[in-house]
């Protein structure tokens, strides 16, 4: 018998044939009459000036239809508007093409255009460009000279008694310096586009992004297009990571060729430019604590600076954590930015969390050392059931249970306070831990939902599924909720056109539209209880909506199997051709502003180290989250894993290189960005633990996307000194740090 499809059930995923048979089309994949394909030729230089561009070359290609510069592109309003330097998430104030002027290594100078793509590669490396060139940088450490803390980050840096007489009065005190190295998201979908031009003033454009509507919204307004002329579709993303919240710069070089050539065309970043769009800023966090004999904190001082660009302040919650997650009576945070010769960073999973979250549980393992106490003995000693920061209640927090917990999973008990006494072999083995912090999020999100008189079921909303299993949750729970085999349920996403979706970030995409589905299907519930009551009173007319069963097609009093009416039949009845309903999930009516509100997790590793090599294997980790209802454990668990496959890319490879002489990074590939590969993972253990939560949304839960990168680095950083006695404070722990 099938499962029934109700929520909390380890669903496969309804998209999963078609992606692993190639069925699944991303964005420049699209076919499309008559296409054009454009390259784009990046920038040599870190900073200066485009003094000439020699475009003769490639224009005499055969099949090369043009070159678009910044002497020779359209105008479009996008080039007069203001930018303010003041990061949004969702809107890029980068404009390819705008000038002469470059900003960045990599940054995109010229679009070559052709009837195939092998011309326009062609084409692309014959332009030859003259510069200016001017004095650049790309060193944080260089830059930190300049550090500034923007308007909006100010009331962030608080100060609360004095840190220093703690510092000077505490038995046990950790004073160091940490570092994240930049890295890239690399997801395996390359950013593309497909621009389809209908000449009546549509646009189609196809387009790697985590939300349609936004990229629409940026479109359209760079563009000067009408509201309703540009549809931008995303139903299948191969991932994101952050990388995809705001339209990268192809999508606008795409729209630009089409309108200045009133053609279709097609462009894609090549790997090595995809490192030339977004990414994690670099982060140096000098970290300040005492604790008192019994290991409670008595101060935190922190201070963090992270990389931006030269033309824009991007920011993150780098420090709130730690103070967020352990009360300290003595605090001091000084949080700022400074400028390096880069595109602008952008959020990266659980961006501020995964690094300054990360960087302090670092820190607090070391106060443990000194203290003389277990690492888990030590974040006991400061848990706390309310926000550090603000004082507030959880809205839930299961996060005792997930120590609890994942420390028995893991067999933490027993684990030598000492460094360096295990071993295995000639490899020298440690344990190490971290807690896991994130916000657990809900944003305005709409589902339009309707049941045909067939009995099927289709759920529509913008959403985006960027491959964390939104479609499927969205399946799951329009199922559950009427009683419909999934096979009846029809999902819609992906499309600028449907019902209002957010950006897919933050971990609020399942919390948000599968809230808005349940409420849309329980309205459709009551529509269904209202027919049966009035084509079978002798049976209904006295029940509530609450009495109502759906199983398998058909309504019933709860208990009683004679009364099933057939939904198909009931919506017959309505003379309509189909029940519709929709709704909206407003995180306003679920904030009281008198809770926080979050996931919390447990983060447990182990290493094994050769130290005559130093090489690192994590040969064992557990995870134990906490997030409220699991709507689907099986792609949860997915998210999770790949939260902690990345958490072991951070703690010991991914590193963006640059050559600071030229401004430029020079592991712009996959063979030199190293992520962990199958070789590089051991076992990856995970539970989820019991929290209920009502406050939160109609479902009770919170997202998964990135918890678990949130301290999982720190975890084995923690376990390396174990094994080796030896601290490192620079991720990532490569060979030559740790000999
Ligand atoms: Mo994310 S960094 O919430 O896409």
């Amino acid at each position: 018998m099938q499962q029934r499809p109700d929520i909390g059930v380890p669903l496969d995923r309804i998209d999963g044939v078609v992606k692993v048979t190639g069925r699944a089309h991303y964005a420049a994949e699209y076919e499309v009459d008559n296409l054009l394909y454009g390259v784009i030729v990046s920038s040599a230089i870190a900073r200066g000036r485009i003094v000439a561009l020699d475009t003769n070359a490639a224009c005499s290609v055969s099949g090369v239809v043009t070159v678009m510069t910044h002497e020779n592109r359209p105008h479009v309003p996008w080039f007069d508007m203001e930018n303010d330097g003041q990061a949004a998430n969702s809107k890029p104030p980068f404009r390819a093409l705008y000038n002469d002027e470059i900003l960045f290594s990599g940054q995109p100078i010229a679009l070559v255009v052709a009837t195939s793509f092998e011309a326009a590669r062609r084409g692309a490396m014959l332009v030859k460009a003259r510069y200016e060139t001017a004095a650049h940088n790309t060193s944080l450490e260089r830059s930190l000279g300049r550090r500034y803390t923007p308007e909006r980050k100010r009331e962030n840096n608080i100060t609360r008694g004095d840190v220093e007489t703690a510092l000077r009065e505490s038995p046990f005190t950790v004073q160091q310096r940490y570092h994240l190295a930049m890295e890239h998201h690399n997801p395996m979908e390359l950013h593309g586009s497909t621009v389809q031009f209908h000449g009546d003033g549509r646009y189609t454009l196809y387009d790697k992004n985590q939300g349609s509507q936004n990229a629409r919204q940026q479109i359209e307004q760079a563009f000067g297009l009408d509201s309703g002329t540009l549809t931008v579709l995303n139903p299948y993303v191969g991932g994101a990571f952050g990388s995809g919240l705001r339209p990268a710069y192809q999508g606008y070089l795409a729209m630009l060729a089409a309108v200045m050539l009133k053609r279709s065309i097609r462009v894609s970043l090549t790997r090595q430019q995809m490192f030339s769009h977004v990414h994690r800023p670099e982060c140096l966090q000098e970290i300040n604590l005492a604790c008192q004999p019994d290991g409670k904190l008595a101060a935190i001082g922190m201070r963090a600076t992270t990389s931006t660009s030269n033309y824009e302040a991007y920011t993150e919650n780098i420090l709130g954590w730690g103070p967020s997650a352990y009360p300290s009576p003595n605090l001091e945070l000084d949080y700022a930015v400074a400028g390096i010769d880069t595109p602008t960073p952008g959020n990266m999973r659980a961006p501020g969390a995964a690094t300054g979250m990360t960087l302090f549980e670092m820190a607090m393992d070391e106060l443990a050392q000194a203290a003389g106490m277990d690492p888990l003995a030590m974040r006991l000693a400061n848990y706390s059931d309310y926000d550090g920061l603000d004082n507030k209640p959880y809205t839930s927090k299961a996060l005792k249970q997930a120590y609890q917990e994942g420390a028995k999973r893991f067999g933490w008990e027993g684990r030598p306070l000492e460094a360096g006494v295990m071993a295995d072999g000639k490899e020298k083995v440690g344990w190490g831990m971290a807690t896991a912090l994130w916000e657990a999020l809900v944003f305005k999100t709409s589902a339009r939902v309707q049941l045909d008189h067939r009995g099927e079921l289709h759920v529509t909303s913008a959403a985006s599924d960027i491959g964390t299993g939104t479609c499927t949750i969205m399946a799951q729970v329009a199922a559950g909720a009427l009683g419909l085999p999934l096979r009846k349920v029809h999902i819609k996403l992906g499309d600028s056109r449907l019902p209002e979706a957010p950006l897919e970030g933050g971990s609020a995409m399942a919390a948000s539209v599968g809230s808005a589905i349940a409420m849309a299907c329980r309205d459709i519930g009551q529509q269904l209880h209202e027919l049966a009551r009035e084509s079978n009173p002798d049976t209904y007319a006295n029940t509530r909506y609450d009495d109502i069963l759906f199983h398998e097609g058909s309504l019933c009093i709860s208990g009683d199997p004679s009364s099933s009416m057939p939904l198909d039949e009931l919506v017959a009845r309505s003379g309509k051709d189909a029940l519709q309903a929709e709704a909206t999930i407003d995180p306003e009516d679920y904030d009281d502003d008198e809770h926080a509100r979050n996931t919390h997790g447990a983060i447990f590793a182990e290493v094994k180290v050769d130290e005559e090599l130093g090489v690192v294997r994590v040969t064992r980790m557990v995870a134990a989250i906490a997030a409220g209802n699991i709507l689907n454990p099986k792609t949860a668990r997915s998210q999770i894993l790949g939260c902690l496959v990345m958490g072991i890319g951070m703690a010991l490879q991914e590193e963006s290189m640059f050559d600071h002489r030229f401004g430029r990074i020079m592991n712009h590939n996959l063979a030199e960005y190293h992520i962990p590969s199958n070789a590089d993972i051991h076992t990856l253990d995970l539970l989820f633990v019991e929290e209920q939560d009502s406050r939160i949304n109609p479902l009770g839960a919170k997202g998964v996307g990135e918890i678990g990168i949130v301290g999982a680095a720190a975890a084995i950083a923690n376990a390396i000194w174990h094994a080796t006695g030896k601290r490192v404070r620079s991720l990532p722990i490569t060979l030559d740090k740790l000999l």
